[in-house]
């Protein structure tokens, strides 16, 4: 069996940090985020159905989150302004069904978005993915009315392979991918194991 990839607990971009989730630290802004932000993400996101959930609830998630990046594999990263330290959303770096295969997700507080900042967050997870987590292909999936998404996947290099379903909701998803031919501008600054 393949061992599962480490995400580094700590990646900095021009004007990000993507770090792993505290569930301490971070449980009070992880819940009003989400409640800040809960009509967006049940628009866009179907895991996000049935947010907002409580604060304890949110608690639970975090917890989880850290359990799986302990372990390697499935991981979700707080996404935080550089120069302030406030978290302004959330990313994922996942395995999926073939072993060399990562996805990526990403969501923004309404107050981000307009800045490049998803892309930002997309190319630095790239460059992590085809690196350090041992990856020769990534993926995105959005729904297929996604522009805002679909455009942040466009600008970040990656190509448009159709419709494909959410393997956990089932719904139809547009399937964008990025493999190891991939170009992008180098963003990645520093990373911390
Ligand atoms: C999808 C989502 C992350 C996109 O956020 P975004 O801010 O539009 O995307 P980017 O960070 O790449 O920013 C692009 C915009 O910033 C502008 N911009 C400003 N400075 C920029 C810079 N330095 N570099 C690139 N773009 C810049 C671009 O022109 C573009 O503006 P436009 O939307 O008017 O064309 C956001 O809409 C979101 O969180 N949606 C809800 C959740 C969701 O759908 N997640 C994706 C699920 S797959």
């Amino acid at each position: 069996m393949t061992a599962p990839f480490r995400v580094p607990v700590r990646v900095e971009t021009e004007r990000l940090v993507l770090r792993h989730w505290d569930p301490d630290r971070d449980v009070d802004d992880y819940h009003a985020l989400i409640v800040d932000n809960a009509d967006r993400l049940r628009r866009w996101m179907p895991w996000a159905a049935h947010e907002p959930l409580s604060r304890a609830d949110h608690a639970q998630w975090l917890a989880q989150c850290a359990a799986w990046a302990e372990q390697g594999g499935r991981t979700f990263l707080a996404i935080t302004d550089a120069a302030t330290g406030r978290v302004i959303g959330s990313a994922g770096l996942h395995p999926t069904n073939s072993p060399r295969t990562r996805e990526i997700g990403y969501w923004l507080a309404h107050g981000s978005v307009g800045r490049g900042l998803a892309t930002e967050v997309v190319v630095a997870l790239t460059e992590v993915a085809l690196g350090s987590a041992r990856a020769n292909r990534i993926e995105i999936l959005t729904l297929p009315d996604n522009a805002s998404a679909i455009a942040v996947a466009r600008r970040a290099g990656f190509h448009d392979e159709g419709l494909t379903h959410d393997t956990h909701a089932g719904v139809p998803m547009a399937l964008w991918a990025a493999g190891h031919t991939w170009n992008g501008p180098c963003r990645v600054r520093r990373i911390a194991r």
